[in-house]
């Protein structure tokens, strides 16, 4: 299967936006609520029905369900809030799509596990610690009931290599740079993948026409802290002429959270990577992508 155009229902994140630059915005039709880009659609699944949209997009492929409220500290604060759009929301829209026999691809969390063992598999049991991922699990559960086909994405923490564009190593690198010690958690463990090879990633499963639960993550389970000295090791060989910070150990304790984190929730990949016949990149081509595009002196917001 070739894929014409797809929907990103809440396509304005990283995800969405890799997307996008993958397909092209007449391929990948996206919907935001606050932010906007050229082309993208809004959309509040709160307020507004979802038909229309999906009718307005025309010739779909499959549906990407992004869209949510996706910081747990916010979650745990307004449950209700994300109930409604983290949950209710994506059971209307797996109601559209099923109704119209549309794919529908849902990006669901790493934190549906509880982080006590690590390594996981698809048929490892969850058991979220956090209202965010009871959530997840919540409309998982939703998405698998669909009498259409349905690829549950069990996503890791997703990285772009732009400068600015807020994620771990890019925000690591540019603190180092500017000289400040970074203080990371030594027993945080998850399983980093790129924002292009999440996008890849995610079109090989619609494409294969996959079904199911798959991991979607990067090849390496890895601490924050581990993270951050292969950052600081890249910068110091790459770029010697650098004065960096330092990166101090530290703890996830350290980092108060309306909700314990789980500990180690990195991914298991065999699944994804047999589905799809693609390995995503490793950490140290992540760190490598991202350290390219650094610049100094830093680029500071305007
Ligand atoms: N990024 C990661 O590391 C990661 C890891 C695991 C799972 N995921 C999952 O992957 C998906 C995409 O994540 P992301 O980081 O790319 O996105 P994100 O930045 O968290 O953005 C969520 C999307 O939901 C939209 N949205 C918010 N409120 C809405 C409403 N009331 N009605 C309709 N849309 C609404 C946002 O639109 P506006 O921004 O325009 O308001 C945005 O497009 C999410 O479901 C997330 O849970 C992401």
């Amino acid at each position: 299967m070739t894929i014409g155009r797809i929907l990103v229902l809440g396509g304005t994140g990283i995800l969405g936006q890799a997307l996008t630059r993958r397909l092209g915005p007449d391929r990948c039709i996206t919907t935001g609520r606050h932010r906007r880009f050229a082309g993208t659609v809004p959309f509040d699944a709160l307020t507004e029905a979802v038909e229309p949209v999906i009718d307005g997009a025309g010739g779909l492929d499959g549906v990407f369900l992004m869209m949510g409220l996706t910081s747990p500290d916010i979650c745990a604060a307004r449950p209700q809030d994300a109930w409604q759009l983290n949950v209710e929301a994506v059971h209307r829209a797996v109601q559209a799509c099923t109704a119209r026999g549309l794919p529908i691809v849902f990006l669901s969390s790493e934190v549906v596990y509880d982080g006590q063992q690590g390594a996981y598999r698809e048929t490892d049991a969850p058991a979220p610690l956090l209202t965010y991922g009871r959530l997840k699990l919540e409309a998982e559960a939703i998405v698998a009931a669909a009498r259409t086909r349905t690829v549950i994405a069990r996503c890791a923490r997703v990285l772009g290599s732009t400068p600015g564009d807020g994620t771990l190593v890019t925000d690591l690198m540019a603190r180092l740079r500017r000289g400040e010690t970074v203080h990371v958690a030594a027993d945080q463990r998850f399983s980093p993948l790129l924002d292009d090879d999440a996008a890849s990633l995610l079109l090989g499963l619609l494409q294969t026409k996959a079904n199911g639960i798959f991991h979607l993550a990067g090849p390496d389970g890895l601490s924050r802290l581990e993270i951050a000295e292969k950052s600081r090791r890249w910068l110091e060989k790459h770029r010697p002429a650098w004065p960096l910070g330092k990166v101090q150990p530290a703890l996830m304790r350290d980092f108060p959270t309306l909700e314990p984190r789980p500990r180690d929730v990195s991914l298991r990949i065999d699944r994804l990577t047999a589905a799809v016949s693609m390995v995503p990149t490793d950490i140290d081509g992540i760190v490598a992508a991202c350290g390219m595009r650094q610049t100094y002196p830093p680029l500071r917001s305007i």
